[in-house]
């Protein structure tokens, strides 16, 4: 082990996201335009570089490693990788490794992540109306995904449901999601949608639904115990009462959780960035392909890159204009 990453704010950095493909089998309509342009392949990090990376930030302190992408479980030869990572969690340096997808993958890949060590992973699904899926995603099938979170969760694994608030398409939904994992044992976590690439048709104010706004309607049928507990995450929980599960809020617009970021994000490139709301980056790929027979340079380009770590992101609709946007899409860092 070295010296732990803490950046210019004290925070010390512990949580690895990393990007393994920028490509996705949907295109939801508030995180791509229909038209992407993806990176070429021969672009990419191989499976053996991306194991030195988080090998190396592993050795740095980092102890919680989510994987993902655009869809990480469409890159060729995941499996390789999450297998490659179990060492970690064997020698206790690392005490999570998990994922975010669309579930589309699932059915093919639970029992596998299972059996490298993964016991959580975090699922998206915005709607529980097949036309509504159909429209949001474009490209999805919600029997599909349903199918990916039965595989989930009868391998074993504890999912999470990731779902963005959004005004007007899922709002009517809120009490029948609700339910709905209640009955299946599984947590969820509401997220504010975030002015992020260009998407075509434009319109982050008129989907912004608020955290607060819906945490009060939630509150309006189900008694809501706040907890002080953390995944290491973001998200603020309650409890309902009522159902038992922990309702979770991911707020970068109503309320900024940055003081106490403790996250850094690597994409399927080698660029690391140090905030998902700002522009700056650092580039790992060469000093990790410069220098294959040691690490030391890369620690080093490492650890310049945590001194340019910012305060926070400057996401802002309160002017009711988008401001504080970033070009890239969420698909590139990976939420
Ligand atoms: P847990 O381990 O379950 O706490 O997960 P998490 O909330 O860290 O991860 P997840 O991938 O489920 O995050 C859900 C979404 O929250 C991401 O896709 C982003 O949209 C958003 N999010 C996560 N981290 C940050 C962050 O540091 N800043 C901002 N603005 N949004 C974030
Ligand atoms: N704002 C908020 N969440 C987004 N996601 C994708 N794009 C956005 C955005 N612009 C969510 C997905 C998924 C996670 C990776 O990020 O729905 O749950
Ligand atoms: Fe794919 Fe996730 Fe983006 Fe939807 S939100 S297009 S599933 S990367």
């Amino acid at each position: 082990m070295t010296a732990p990453l803490i950046d210019p704010f004290q925070r010390a950095i512990s949580y690895l996201r990393v990007s393994v493909t920028d490509r996705c089998d949907f295109r939801c309509v508030y995180c791509m335009s229909e038209n992407m342009t993806f990176l070429p392949k021969r672009e990419l990090l191989t499976l053996e570089e991306l194991d030195r990376l988080c090998s190396t930030f592993v050795r740095m302190g980092v102890q919680k490693l989510r994987i993902t992408g655009g869809e990480p479980l469409v890159r060729k030869g995941i499996m390789t990788f999450f297998d490659a990572m179990t060492r970690h969690l064997a020698t206790g340096a690392l005490k999570e490794l998990t994922l975010t997808t669309n579930g589309s993958q699932m059915e093919r890949f639970a029992g596998d992540l299972y059996a490298a060590g993964v016991r959580r992973v975090n699922i998206s699904l915005d709607t529980l109306d097949d036309q509504k899926f159909a429209d949001i995603t474009r490209w999805g099938r919600l029997a599909q995904v349903i199918k990916g979170i039965d595989a989930a969760q009868n391998a074993g694994l504890r999912v999470k449901i990731n779902t963005v608030a959004l005004k007007g398409f899922n709002e009517d939904e809120l009490f029948t999601l609700t339910e709905w994992c209640a009955s299946r044992d599984m947590d969820l976590t509401f997220i504010e949608v975030m002015p992020m690439g260009d998407i075509g048709n434009e319109d982050r104010l008129g989907q912004y639904w608020k955290l607060s706004d819906l945490r009060a309607r939630l509150g309006e049928r189900f008694t809501l115990t706040e907890l002080t507990e953390r995944s290491g995450g973001p998200a603020r929980y309650v409890r309902l009462e009522e159902t038992g599960q922990k309702i979770g809020f991911i707020t970068p617009l109503t309320h900024n959780f940055c003081e106490s970021c403790n996250r850094v994000r690597l994409t399927c490139t080698g660029e690391l960035y140090m905030c998902l709301g700002q522009e700056d980056m650092a580039d790992l790929r060469a000093p990790l392909r410069n220098n294959p027979a040691s690490d030391a340079m890369l620690e080093e380009a490492i650890r310049a890159a945590i001194t340019r770590k910012p305060k926070g992101h400057d996401f802002d609709y309160s002017r009711q204009t988008v401001d504080g946007r970033v070009s890239r899409h969420m698909s590139h860092t990976g939420g």
